[in-house]
């Protein structure tokens, strides 16, 4: 299993990432200016994209485990991955989710614990409704791991 830095077409990743994100402006706003890390194992089983939101802050934005290969502990490889790299290059590792048991025990068995809610955050910045599960998502809640 190899954790890699991609630094040429990202844009071919965009598949991967609409599973945790659906919409693609949003990631275009990310992936360019992000640190992409993808996993092999030995072919494509996930990736992520790291931001620095200055200040000492780095940000998860997308997290995304392929699903038939989810549950198996990529995902925590590459959080690990992430931490380890973001160490003596800033301070703080936020993450932000929708309010969902989908993701947020993830996000805290790997770590992580709440920072702050920021209300009805997928009804202002998304165009259309988003479910997970069918559940419909509104609030964004961030949570953040000291480094
Ligand atoms: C969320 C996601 C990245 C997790 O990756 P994963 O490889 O499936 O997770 P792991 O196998 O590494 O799990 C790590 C730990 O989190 C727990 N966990 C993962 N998903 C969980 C869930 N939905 N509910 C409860 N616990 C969960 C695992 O049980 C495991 O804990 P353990 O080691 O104590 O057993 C992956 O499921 C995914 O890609 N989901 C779809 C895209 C998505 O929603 N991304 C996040 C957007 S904010």
């Amino acid at each position: 299993m190899d954790i890699r830095l991609v630094t040429d077409n990202k844009q071919s990743f965009l598949p991967l990432l609409l599973l945790a994100d659906e919409v693609v402006g949003m990631i275009e706003k990310y992936l360019d200016r992000g640190e992409l890390y993808a996993l092999y194992d030995p072919d494509l089983r996930a990736a992520c994209v790291l931001t620095d939101e200055g200040e000492g802050v780095f940000e998860l934005q997308n997290i995304t485990v392929l699903p038939e290969y989810q549950c198996r502990g990529y995902g925590r490889k590459l959080v690990k991955h992430l931490v380890d790299s973001s160490k003596g290059r800033a301070k703080v590792l936020m993450v932000g989710t929708g309010d969902s048991p989908m993701t947020l025990p993830f996000y805290q068995q790997c770590g992580f614990v709440f920072s702050h809610r920021i209300k009805n955050y997928m009804m202002d910045h998304y165009d259309q409704p988003i479910f997970e599960d069918g559940v419909q998502l509104f609030d964004k809640v961030y949570l953040k791991m000291d480094l």
